[in-house]
Formats: C-alpha cells, structure tokens, sequence
C-alpha cells in the first residue's frame, strides 16, 4: 500500500471507467487530478470515466498531439495528456498555471512528465498493471488513489470496493 493512498482493483475496463465516474461525484471546481501509469494502463478509460460522470458529452481521447483537448460537461473539463512534452517550457507557454486556477476541472496523463509544473493541491491516481503469480495480467489493475482527496471519496471508494 502506498503512503496514504487507497486501493481499488479492476477486473475490466467497464470497472477503471466506473472508478472514474465515481471520483466525478466528489469533484468540485478548481480540482486537478494528476494520472500515473504506463503506456495502456488505463489513464484515458479512467479520465473517460470522469468525464462521463461531469456530463461531458464529446469524445474524450487521450490528446496527445494538442497536449489539452477542451470539453463542456456540468463544468468544463480541461483534459491533457504530457506524454510528448519535449520541455516544460513548452508548458509554460500553453500557461499551464491558468488553467489550475480556472473554473474546471483539470485531468493530467502522463503527469509524472510534468510534476513540478502541477499543483501542490491534487488528487493522483496511478494505475498499475497486476500481477498474479508473476504474470502480468492482461486486463486487471490495481487503481491507488491519495494526495488531496475529500473524506466522503475515500468513504464512497471503500464501500464500492467492499473493504
Ligand atoms: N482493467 C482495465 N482498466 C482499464 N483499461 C483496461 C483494463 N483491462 C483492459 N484494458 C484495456 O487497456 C487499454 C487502456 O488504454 P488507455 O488508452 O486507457 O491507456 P492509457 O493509460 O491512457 O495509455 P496512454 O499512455 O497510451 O495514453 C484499453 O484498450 C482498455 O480496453
Ligand atoms: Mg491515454
């Protein structure tokens, strides 16, 4: 278990989207939720999953090649994905910090490539592929939620996941 973080498992991609949709519930504005995983852990299904539960209604594709993507839902959603950050100059010059203060929510792939650009003030969700008897499994993840996280999200999370 890691420091202060709580953890959830998925069996399926449906479950990471509905872990997603949950968060969604306890969000409030000005949130930034920084997302931790390899290539294919899942990130974008979990930020789908979110999106879904702030009624966005576009396509939500992880934007690599925009760096954001943008959406309109209860309140707008700025999703981006730093996969291809070159620098964080590059950051800077997207003003990367208007968009923490702004009225939103503001969803982060690949947020380790940008770490020191983020708000102190986030929630970090990491995906880790599982591991059963020194296979990795195809389709199971362990989701590991903390940083700032309101009491009633842990308290749904735990419920949700029978702990
Ligand atoms: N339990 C699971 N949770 C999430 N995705 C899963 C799970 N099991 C299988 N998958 C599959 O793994 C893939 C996850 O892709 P996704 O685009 O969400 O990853 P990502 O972390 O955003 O990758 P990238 O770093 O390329 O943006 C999807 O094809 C999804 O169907
Ligand atoms: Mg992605």
């Amino acid at each position: 278990m890691k420091n202060g973080f709580f953890q959830v498992v998925s069996n399926r991609d449906a479950e990471t989207f509905n872990w997603g949709k949950r968060l969604a519930d306890f969000l409030k504005s000005g949130d930034v939720i920084a997302l931790y995983g390899e290539l294919g852990s899942g990130k974008t299904v979990f930020a789908q999953g979110v999106c879904a539960g702030l009624e966005v209604h576009d396509d939500v594709t992880s934007p690599t090649f925009t760096l954001i993507q943008e959406y309109r839902g209860r309140m707008p959603v700025f999703h981006f994905d730093f996969y291809r950050l070159t620098s964080e100059r590059e950051v800077e010059d997207l003003d990367v910090f208007e968009y923490w203060t702004s009225e939103g929510i503001s969803l982060v792939e690949w947020a380790d490539r940008g770490e020191s650009l983020l708000p102190e003030k986030r929630i970090s969700v990491i995906l880790d592929r599982f591991r059963e008897n020194e296979k990795i499994s195809i389709e199971k993840r362990l989701i590991s939620i903390g940083g700032c996280v309101r009491k009633k999200l842990m308290a749904c999370y735990r419920d949700c996941s029978g702990h």
